[in-house]
């Protein structure tokens, strides 16, 4: 269903990265190696899918596809170093301060973040909807959202959170791209102050969604099949859903959140068969 989107994201990103002959090279490379070849892309296509809901073509929405994914790559790269997960693979390939080196490693991550913010200010597109953008993703990857999440992610490792206190951490971590994405989309289609409300709400159901099935995951699944390091929340000691509610707690939560995602999507009809796609996906994902 999304075999057009996927080839216009991998375009997209390959043509708005540095080129990695060009100095500084290393940098250039890693930036490169850390975007392209692999990754869901699901903040892309969700930026999108949430655009087709107010009849927004693909092409104008491109920086903001582009821009959350550079977001969530530097998150990735800077995850995976050793003082936060010490990761050595990803997206079954080594994490980007094994294949390169520490320092290029956050380089890479501190420029993916600038350059996000320099293809939402470069875009094509009504001043209103830029600044709408630019403050969404801002709001998204700071302190109030990614960043703030990582935080608190680190804080808890070895504590037992309330299940209030989880939500929150994922709802910051994991939560506040996917919302930004979502939001994106609607902000291109002019949407109103109370559509673009029902989507983050949507959305944030989705983020935790998400990060449930990801935390399972961790659990039930083989590091070949996720393509980065399977049973590294035990072995961390990480504040995750099945460590507070057991694998079928966690599993009846995602159930109970398919079922509201399915019920907000309802009054959009037709125009949210990739929406309805991408959440289905998000729940039942292998990997
Ligand atoms: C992994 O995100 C990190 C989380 C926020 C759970 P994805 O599962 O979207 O990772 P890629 O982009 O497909 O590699
Ligand atoms: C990471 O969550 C969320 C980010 C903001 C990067 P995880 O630490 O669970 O992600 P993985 O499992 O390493 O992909
Ligand atoms: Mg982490
Ligand atoms: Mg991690
Ligand atoms: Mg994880």
């Amino acid at each position: 269903m999304f075999e057009s989107l996927l080839i216009r994201i991998e375009t997209a990103l390959a043509d708005s990265l540095p080129d990695s002959r060009v100095a500084p090279k290393r940098l250039h490379a890693a930036m490169r190696y850390a975007v392209l070849g692999g990754g869901k892309r699901i903040r892309p296509l969700l930026a999108y899918a949430s655009g087709t809901l107010f009849g927004v073509a693909p092409g104008p929405l491109d920086p903001a596809a582009c821009a959350v994914e550079l977001i969530h790559a530097y998150s990735l790269v800077h995850d995976d170093l050793p003082s936060m997960d010490n990761d050595e693979l990803r997206r079954g390939q080594p994490t980007v301060h094994i294949a390169f080196d520490e320092a290029t490693a956050i380089l890479a991550g501190d420029a993916l973040q600038t350059l996000a913010f320099q293809l939402l200010a470069n875009a094509d597109i009504a001043d209103k909807v830029k600044l709408a953008w630019l403050q969404t993703l801002a709001g998204a990857s700071g302190v109030d959202g990614m960043c703030g999440g990582q935080a608190l992610d680190i804080d808890a490792t070895g504590q037992r959170q309330s299940p209030a206190e989880l939500e929150h951490m994922h709802s910051l971590k994991t939560g506040a791209l996917i919302r930004a994405a979502v939001r994106m989309g609607a902000l291109a289609g002019n949407a109103s102050t109370e559509q673009l409300n029902t989507l983050d709400r949507f959305a944030s159901s989705l983020g935790l969604a998400f990060q449930l099935r990801d935390d399972l995951l961790d659990i039930e699944a083989s590091s070949e099949q996720l393509g980065k390091t399977a049973g590294k929340d035990i072995a961390q000691a990480k504040s995750t859903y099945p460590a507070l509610l057991g694998m079928d707690g966690a599993r009846k939560r995602l159930r109970e959140l398919a079922a509201t995602m399915n019920e907000m999507l309802d009054q959009y009809g037709e125009r949210a068969t990739a929406l309805r796609s991408l959440t289905q996906l998000a729940i039942e994902r292998k990997h």
